[in-house]
């Protein structure tokens, strides 16, 4: 058994095949119902899908309480990531880009995804997960891009997280249109009502996939909630 929790923003702590990942990990987000401290020497994999400062958040000091740790980023993010942690911490730092899965000592499929978004070092990603338990998509910050057909069709995702805050991102009409391409089992929204800029209405995201009639399901979360598989 694993899951998917959503930490506010676009951070999730997702558990798969034993393994505790943490995708873009800002645990001080303003909606965040954790605390940095109580993720020391739990966590196996870090996962940075752009290095804005909602999405990079604390995972060098993550990577820091966490000796054993991967983390794993587009090659200029990695770099900058493993500079910051030191030169005898640089083997516990992946630095790949998008296309086929990571090489990487961790028994998980990992890939970079396109994202249609910016990023001060290197590009932005969405990132899938393969486990055997789960697929795992989340599409990092991103507007409606065509590419999402392709995740679908070669991955199929069954949890996909997608943002819906719109200003930065797609908002829940483009993120309803996301799922018709991807076609995940569940589709759940993030990356909304942060900040005012990026208010959206999530029971809208779910009435736009609904009338589609493609039978994915909406989970919509609370900050701190699990969605179980
Ligand atoms: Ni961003
Ligand atoms: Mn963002």
């Amino acid at each position: 058994m694993g899951y998917v929790r959503w930490l506010g923003h676009a951070t999730f702590e997702v558990e798969l095949d034993g393994y505790l990942v943490l995708i873009d990990p800002w645990l001080t987000n303003p909606a965040s119902p954790v605390s940095i401290e109580e993720y020391k020497d739990k966590v196996d994999l870090i996962i940075v899908t752009h290095d804005h400062g909602d999405h990079l958040g604390e995972a060098v000091e993550l990577m820091k309480l966490n000796p054993k740790a991967r983390l794993a980023a587009v090659y200029e993010i990695a770099n900058d990531v493993a500079a910051k942690l030191g030169q005898s911490e640089s083997n516990r730092v992946i630095g790949a880009n998008i296309g086929g899965p990571l090489k990487m000592d961790l028994d998980l499929k990992v890939l970079f995804t396109p994202a249609a978004h910016s990023s001060e070092k290197g590009v932005p990603t969405g990132v899938v997960i393969i486990g055997k338990e789960a697929t795992i998509y989340h599409a990092g910050d991103t507007g409606l891009i065509a590419e999402m057909q392709f995740i679908g069709e070669l991955y199929k995702p069954d949890i996909a997280m997608l943002p819906i805050g719109g200003h930065f991102t797609m908002d829940e009409v483009q993120a309803a249109k996301a799922v018709e391409l991807i076609k995940p089992k569940v589709a759940i929204p993030m990356h909304y009502n942060t900040f005012p800029v990026i208010q959206a209405d999530p029971e809208k995201f779910k009435k736009l996939v609904e009338e589609k009639g493609l039978g994915t399901k909406v989970v919509i979360l609370k900050p701190g909630e699990k969605y179980s598989f």
